[in-house]
């Protein structure tokens, strides 16, 4: 088995910017989904009452930074040929279900920062630094913005399942290699 040696995509694989930015935000966003379930059930006398949260805030604006780095790199990359097996429909439902993941992200992303902000108050990043926060946007931010940031994360979990299971597909029934494209793997020629 040999790995790739690229930075930048080309026209067979992903470079690893790509790829490392790919499962870092997997895990992160992953994490964020179970740590977001497990905060809002904590009671006041709880230890991780107050953490949790700034955790989940903080982890939440590095994955923010993180999705506008990588749609900035990958419009300015090209993307790797799908594999010629591949039918017209699969590159159709697979190009579909990424660019509702990406905005599935944002949608989770921009709520969550609404249920911060609500009441005008700033993101305050641990003690290090404080987001100033707008002024209300509308009439009960807070919980408005809380049932969208529930759902959407929700739908994206669900669509993440249906995204991976289609990468174990792609791998062990199709073998061909869009996983191990995003693995850095180099398939022998
Ligand atoms: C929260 C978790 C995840 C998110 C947000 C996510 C997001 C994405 C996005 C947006 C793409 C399109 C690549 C691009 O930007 O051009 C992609 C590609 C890919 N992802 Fe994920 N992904 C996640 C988890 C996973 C998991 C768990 C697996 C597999 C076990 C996986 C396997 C792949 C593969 C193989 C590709 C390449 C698909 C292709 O070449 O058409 N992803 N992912
Ligand atoms: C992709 C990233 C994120 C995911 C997957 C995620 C996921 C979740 C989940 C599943 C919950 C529990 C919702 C419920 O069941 O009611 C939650 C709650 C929450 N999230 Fe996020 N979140 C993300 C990003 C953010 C960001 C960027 C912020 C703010 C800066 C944020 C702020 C909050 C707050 C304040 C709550 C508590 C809401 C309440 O008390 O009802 N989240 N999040």
């Amino acid at each position: 088995m040999r790995f790739i040696s690229n930075f930048k995509n080309n026209q067979s694989s992903f470079g690893w910017v790509a790829i490392i930015t790919h499962w870092l935000l997997a895990i992160l966003i992953i994490g964020l989904y179970f740590l977001g379930d497990y905060m809002i059930d904590l009671g006041y006398y709880d230890q991780w009452y107050t953490l949790a949260p700034k955790i989940h805030e903080a982890v939440g604006i590095l994955v923010l930074a993180f999705m506008v780095f990588r749609i900035i790199w990958r419009r300015t990359n090209i993307e790797p040929t799908p594999p010629a097996s591949n039918s017209k429909l699969v590159n159709l439902a697979s190009k579909i279900a990424h660019s509702v993941i990406y905005i599935l992200t944002f949608v989770i992303l921009i709520s969550g920062l609404l249920i911060s902000f609500a009441g005008g108050q700033g993101l305050e990043i641990f003690d290090w630094f404080t987001i100033p926060g707008p002024a209300e946007f509308f009439e009960n931010q807070a919980s408005t913005a809380g049932e969208i940031h529930e759902l959407a994360a929700l739908a994206l979990m669900a669509l993440v399942i249906l995204h991976a299971l289609a990468a174990f597909k792609h791998h062990f029934i199709d073998k061909d290699t869009t996983l191990s494209n995003m693995l850095g793997i180099k398939e022998k020629q």
